[in-house]
């Protein structure tokens, strides 16, 4: 391809899966593209399927020069390759041969602090940059994903029309926007995958209640989140969900979803948002148990010995009523759901205060209402929640949610004690219950706790009845009041 000629508007660097859709889709929104990948049959590749989705404007190149060359100034070259050292390797490349002004746009799920070093890396050169997060797997880069792109906002500006265009559409807008300073975009994408991480484990446990407790089968099941997918649980996660349950094994009887191995991979960034929330002290256990519980999962041969260990185990089984237990689950579910997106956006919150980002929650909820691995109706009601009151301290107290909650709060209570009684673990709808039964009381037992820690270590406690920090000789006083009960007996 001719180098000289600069002719696209954008460019994209990293043709892997991600990048290679994401390109198509550019290029198919109308935005004249350039591509290129260390790997030059992913060039070929991706020029090849250009011309064979409809001969999109779209040109590869195959060294970082002429593909730097080939856009128009001020230029935009968006990044998708392994996070962590691929991307300073890639800026390296291609900075080499790009002019202050230009902007270079990492669209991986990277470490925050990674995008705000390179941002100030960026800028002693004289180069904008953008750490922004993309969601919806290949589908989504394909046909329309969720963007969240935070760094500089005049970067943004430069590619704003071609992320609107390239984002999925909702009936309110595309889902994009500009998130804010620094690394507030690879934040917030990996909340999203934090709270992805929390709907796949509640999804999966209430497959296991139907299936262990009520016995269920999978066609069953299939017809249950196909119904689900129809109300208030309607979601991408759900809807694929149902599709998992109608898939015979072409290699043997029944359906594959049972011959799947029960351990649960990772790449990362579920685990950064529980190191995140502790780091902030924001509580986030639906979240956590759903990391928990890809860890236990993965301790496949252990689990298997234990099991024999506690074989005797085997739960009290009650008869249930199917249809009441269905229902009660689509409830306990979506009440889980509620928490765990409280956490989400409470840490969204926290970091926003620490960081000044000035995140707008009604917005991020809005634009993962499409495109994303977590989008779902349930979306617009957090955005209106926020857009209510954008101090709302947690979704748990929106008037609306707060219906619901207690709506549902029987049912979601029916379902956990079942469980529990019946042997089948489901950590993160009791860690979801438990927060919300922590949260919703005025007083806990943490006095005990504050007295034991005065008691042992002279911490200090604060009273109810007036102001200051206390300590106190507890246990003097026990042994002598101890004395006095002994002396009335
Ligand atoms: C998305 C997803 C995606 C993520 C995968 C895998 O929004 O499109 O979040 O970015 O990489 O879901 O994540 P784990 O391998 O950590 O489960």
């Amino acid at each position: 391809m001719e180098a000289s000629a600069a002719v696209s508007r954008i460019g994209l660097a990293g043709l892997a899966v991600m990048g290679q859709n994401l390109a198509l889709n550019i290029a198919e929104k109308g935005f004249p593209i350039s591509v290129y990948n260390r790997t030059i049959s992913k060039v070929d590749e991706t020029v090849d399927r250009a011309q064979n989705e409809g001969q999109l404007p779209l040109t590869g190149h195959y060294n970082p020069k002429d593909f730097v060359l080939s856009l128009k100034k001020p230029r935009s070259v968006i990044i998708l390759v392994k996070a962590g050292a691929p991307v300073d390797q890639t800026i390296e490349a291609l900075s080499a041969h790009m002019e202050p002004g230009d902007t270079i746009i990492d669209g991986g799920n990277e470490w925050y602090e990674n995008t705000e070093r390179r941002i100030i890396e960026a800028k002693s050169n004289g180069l904008l940059y953008l750490g922004m997060g993309v969601s919806g797997g290949e589908e989504g880069a394909r046909n329309g994903p969720s963007l969240m792109p935070g760094g500089s906002q005049q970067a943004y500006g430069n590619v704003q029309d071609i992320m609107e265009k390239v984002a999925a559409q909702v009936e309110d807008g595309p889902c994009v926007t500009y998130i804010g300073e620094g690394g507030s975009g690879n934040f917030v994408k990996m909340v999203h995958n934090g709270i992805e991480y929390g709907d796949m484990q509640l999804i999966s446990e209430a497959y296991d209640v139907l299936k262990n407790v009520g016995g269920l089968s999978n066609e069953e099941l299939a017809e249950i989140f196909d119904e689900w997918n129809r109300g208030e649980l309607e979601s991408f996660l759900i809807e694929i969900t149902a599709d998992i349950f109608k898939v015979k094994d072409e290699g043997g009887e029944g359906e594959l979803v049972d011959k799947v191995l029960d351990k649960t991979g990772m790449k990362g960034t579920g685990k950064w948002t529980v190191q995140q929330a502790a780091e902030l002290s924001v509580a986030v256990p639906t979240i956590a148990a759903s990391l928990d519980g890809r860890f236990l999962s993965g301790l496949k041969e252990e689990r298997e010995a234990a099991s024999e260990v506690y074989s005797g185990i085997v739960g009290v089984k009650s008869s249930v009523d199917k249809k009441r237990l269905i229902d009660d689950v689509r409830q306990a579910l979506y009440a889980s759901k509620i928490c765990s997106y409280a956490q989400g956006m409470n840490l969204l919150r926290a970091k926003s205060d620490e960081k000044g980002w000035n995140l707008n929650f009604g917005e991020l909820a809005r634009i993962w209402k499409g495109g994303c691995i977590i989008r779902a109706v349930f979306l617009d009601r957090i955005k209106i929640a926020y857009q209510r009151n954008p101090n709302l301290a947690s979704l748990l107290v929106d008037p609306d949610f707060a219906r619901e909650m207690v709506q549902r709060e029987k049912a979601w209570r029916r379902v956990v004690g079942l469980a529990i009684a019946a042997g089948v673990s489901i950590p993160g709808m009791c860690a979801s219950l438990s927060y919300f039964d922590t949260y919703r009381r005025a007083r806990l037992p943490a006095n005990l706790v504050q007295a034991q820690r005065d008691l042992f270590g002279a911490h200090t406690y604060e009273r109810v009845d007036r102001p200051g920090a206390f300590h106190t000789e507890w246990t003097k006083l026990a042994r002598k009041s101890g004395s006095r009960v002994a002396a009335l007996k």
